[in-house]
């Protein structure tokens, strides 16, 4: 039998940071960590004393016989993973000892999620965001995703003290991460903040936000200012698009008609509003000339905006989030507020018909990534609103579930290629924020971030076995096809036969250089307008 050997070399990856953290933090089976404790409510069926301790074991993993995806190609091959890269992908490896094999046979080897948008130990609308980095990063490990993109708050105003903010939370991470950073004011220290943030922290995203009026929103001079430097660094700027004065103005008209409950949300931001806002930056950035990105896309009117703009040329990228995919606004109207407040988050879970037409908009190339705005509050913290819809904390869970409901709505009902479902969770993340292909490929050299996922398995989404710390779950009582049976993350297998084995501050963080390929050729683009402007045009003083 032919094949290819790969031999025992030792690839030292393990940075000496990473080594004196897990000193610190040691690993957490499900058999020891928080969410086991008998009698609470996060607790789970399958916990148990884990009898293998993978964590201290050697770090070489064979994956035998599955087929191998990536955003391009798939084959049916081995991938030999060592010291937390991927160091081989062929069929038919013949590897050395002690090393431990998965067979792959009949189901799929892919990269692992990455989801760009998501909201850890988020200080927001009063509250803190539920999930911190470890318990929302431990969820994301069990649902198939392998890194996640947190978005640093500024601290009043500072970005330097914002990032310090969110380099301590995000200490106890036990999967890779990175930050896109929000910019919630504008004047010359942001401006030279900004540059920091860049050259020195591996931040090559900022977010301006279009809403939240009173607390993030900024207005059309400060996001001209904002998309300036964005240009000038070679950084990414996003948007949440949604016009915060028409909201607020919708919010004054709601609590005028005495609607106060969780419908009042959805009625007071109409998908009109997300629209004019999305074409509002959509033109500012094509005025600058600087590449844009829209975040959790929740309407057709907005997703229109971004196909115009693309087909004109324009380089704007679309975001769906899984919510605005496979939900819709119906259960805003349940009489149960617990029930009806869990789906508040902003833009609005839209009507039945948006969704659709999303996942349209991403199997025909409109929209490019998928990602959760997972920004989980409980039933307690919703309940902030009880009276008020204007002060139920935004936000909803999804950084478990995306990969399991992307899966089995768009690959399972036959929307989009296996291919396509590794671009648009994994590799296209990668590609935009220009970490490819160290992430979002199984590539010889790439960090091994793999996931097995059986496509003759099932899931059940419930809040009593979710892996997140919040006792709602808006996808509650899903089923479908197609189940995460093993995450790799850096080498190390962490979820497996439905047992999580994370530690602490094992994660990496992950930084992000600018001028990203959606840079690319923007140079000429300048050259090209200069050069039509047939100015300054020379005129001479009338003499009389
Ligand atoms: O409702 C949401 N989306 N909460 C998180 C903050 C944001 O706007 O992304
Ligand atoms: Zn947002
Ligand atoms: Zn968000």
């Amino acid at each position: 039998m032919g094949g290819n050997f790969i031999g025992t070399q030792t690839v030292i990856h393990f940075s000496l940071f990473v080594v004196l953290l897990l000193s610190f933090f040691p690993p957490i089976t499900e058999s020891s960590n928080q969410f086991c404790e008998a009698g609470t409510s996060y607790g789970y069926p399958d916990c148990g004393i884990s009898s293998s301790s993978q964590w201290s074991s050697p770090s070489k993993i064979l994956i035998k016989g599955g087929t191998v995806v990536n955003a391009h190609h798939q084959e049916i091959a081995d991938v030999y993973v060592e010291d937390g890269i991927i160091v081989a992908v062929k069929p038919n490896l013949k590897v050395g000892s002690n090393v431990t094999v998965l067979d792959a046979t009949g189901k799929f080897v892919m990269p692992g999620g990455i989801d760009p948008h998501a909201h850890l130990a988020m200080e927001f609308m009063g509250s803190r965001s539920i999930d911190d980095f470890f318990s929302g990063q431990s969820a994301a490990l069990a649902g198939g995703t392998t890194m996640h993109i947190d978005f640093v708050i500024p601290t009043n105003g500072s970005l330097s003290a914002g990032f310090e903010a969110y380099v301590e939370k995000a200490k106890k991470s036990c999967m890779d991460y990175g930050f896109h950073m929000a910019i919630t004011k504008w004047d010359e220290s942001v401006s030279r903040e900004m540059e920091i943030m860049v050259k020195e922290k591996g931040i090559n995203s900022f977010k301006f936000f279009l809403a939240y009026k009173g607390s993030f929103m900024v207005n059309d001079e400060l996001l001209l200012e904002g998309l300036k430097k964005c240009k000038s660094l070679g950084a990414l700027a996003m948007v949440h698009a949604e016009n915060g004065d028409a909201v607020f103005e919708g919010q004054k008209r709601m609590i005028e008609l005495g609607i106060t409950g969780p419908e009042g949300h959805a009625l007071s931001r109409p998908p009109a509003l997300e629209g004019e806002a999305t074409a509002r930056a959509i033109r500012l950035a094509g005025f600058v000339n600087t590449p844009l990105y829209v975040v959790h896309v929740m309407s057709i009117d907005a997703m229109e905006e971004i196909a115009k703009a693309r087909k004109s040329g324009q380089r704007v990228t679309g975001e769906a989030v899984v919510s605005g995919l496979v939900l819709d606004d119906s259960r805003l109207w349940d009489p149960d507020f617990t029930t009806a407040a869990k789906f508040v988050m902003s833009p609005p879970i839209r009507s039945l018909g948006h969704g659709k037409a999303l996942q349209g908009g991403l199997s025909t190339g409109v929209l490019q990534l998928i990602g959760t705005d997972h920004c989980t509050f409980n039933s307690t913290q919703k309940a902030l609103g009880i009276d008020d819809f204007r002060k139920i904390p935004n936000g909803v869970n999804g950084i478990e579930e995306r990969m399991h409901l992307v899966w089995d709505t768009m690959v399972e009902s036959g929307q989009i290629p296996v291919t396509d479902y590794v671009r648009l969770t994994s590799t296209e993340c990668a590609r935009i924020f220009n970490i490819y292909p160290r992430k979002g490929a199984i590539l010889v050299g790439s960090d091994a971030d793999i996931i097995i996922l059986n496509p003759n398995s099932s899931f059940e989404i419930s809040a009593s076995t979710h892996r997140s710390r919040t006792d709602t779950n808006v996808y509650e009582g899903r089923r479908g096809k197609g189940r995460v049976e093993v995450t790799i993350a850096g080498g190390r297998i962490v979820w497996e036969n439905g047992r999580l084995e994370v530690a602490p501050g094992s994660g990496k963080y992950i930084e992000m250089p600018p001028f990203g390929y959606i840079f690319d050729g923007i140079d000429k683009a300048d050259a090209k307008y200069l050069s039509s402007l047939r100015a300054p045009v020379k005129r001479f003083k009338a003499t009389s």
